[in-house]
């Protein structure tokens, strides 16, 4: 039999979802190389993330958001699992409360769904909305990343097919980064969350990367890997 923990209150809002859960089972799948890492986590919602990756032997586990409840709910995660001694939670946006700092592993599941800031399904509007191209948080994280992975350093996040891989990769070259898929899942796309997608991006996409069956759709996610460069590779995955 199986205890359910009801010590802390988990609020609906920030309740983990599938990308969560994909990028946890990423991260899982090379777990031996988070033993004894610092880690940061852009937009940490709940902390589970974190607090899978001190399960897994993080040394130092940062994690930053723009939500006030966010940074209050990670912080009590962290905590309750005693993790908080190597914890530090800040509100900000983005690379800010970061600034001039380095990081072994870094993560994100970002806000990066085509459509503008509204809230869906008991969201709040930061949760999802990566504005009208899915890119308005993705491209300053991967512009950011050239000045806070420390050498040798990672990121793993979650990245839509349909929000144009070969535009981030194009991106990370530029500060000899390369990107290589890790794990691809299908993802449920709601109807609600359907009904606002960019027209645009739906139009070029279904049959490619958003599969329809009647009522259901699923879109494919990449978690992906990006690191430095090799001298001589290309940026395929
Ligand atoms: C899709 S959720 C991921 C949550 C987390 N991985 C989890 O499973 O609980 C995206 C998170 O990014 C946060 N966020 C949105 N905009 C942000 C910004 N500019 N800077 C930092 N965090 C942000 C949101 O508040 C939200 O918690």
């Amino acid at each position: 039999m199986f205890d359910i923990d009801t010590r802390l209150p988990v609020p609906a809002a920030l309740r983990p979802s599938e990308y969560t859960a994909a990028l946890i089972q990423a991260l899982r799948l090379d777990a031996g190389r988070v033993r004894g890492v610092g880690v940061l986590e852009i937009g940490c919602g709940s902390g589970v993330v974190l607090a899978a990756l001190g399960t897994m032997g993080a040394a130092s586990l940062c994690g930053i958001d723009i939500e006030h409840d966010a940074v209050a709910a990670s912080t009590a995660l962290l905590d309750d699992l005693g993790q908080g001694a190597v914890a530090e939670l800040h509100r900000g946006d983005m690379w800010r409360p970061v600034a001039g700092r380095r990081f072994d592993l870094i993560v994100a599941n970002l806000p990066h769904f085509p459509m503008e800031a509204v809230e869906v399904a008991g969201r709040l509007p930061t949760w999802s909305s990566g504005g009208a191209d899915g890119r308005s948080l993705l491209d300053p994280f991967l512009e950011g990343l050239r000045d806070h992975l420390a050498p040798g350093g990672r990121a793993v996040i979650t990245h839509n097919a349909f929000d144009d891989l070969d535009r981030s990769r194009a991106l990370l070259a530029k500060n000899a980064l390369s990107l290589r898929i890790i794990l691809t899942t299908l993802v449920y796309i709601s109807p609600e969350k359907l009904a606002r997608m960019t027209a645009d991006v739906l139009r070029a996409e279904e049959g490619r990367t958003i599969h329809r069956h009647g009522p259901y759709t699923f879109g494919e996610l990449h978690i992906v890997e990006i690191a430095a460069a090799k001298a001589g590779a290309g940026t395929s995955a």
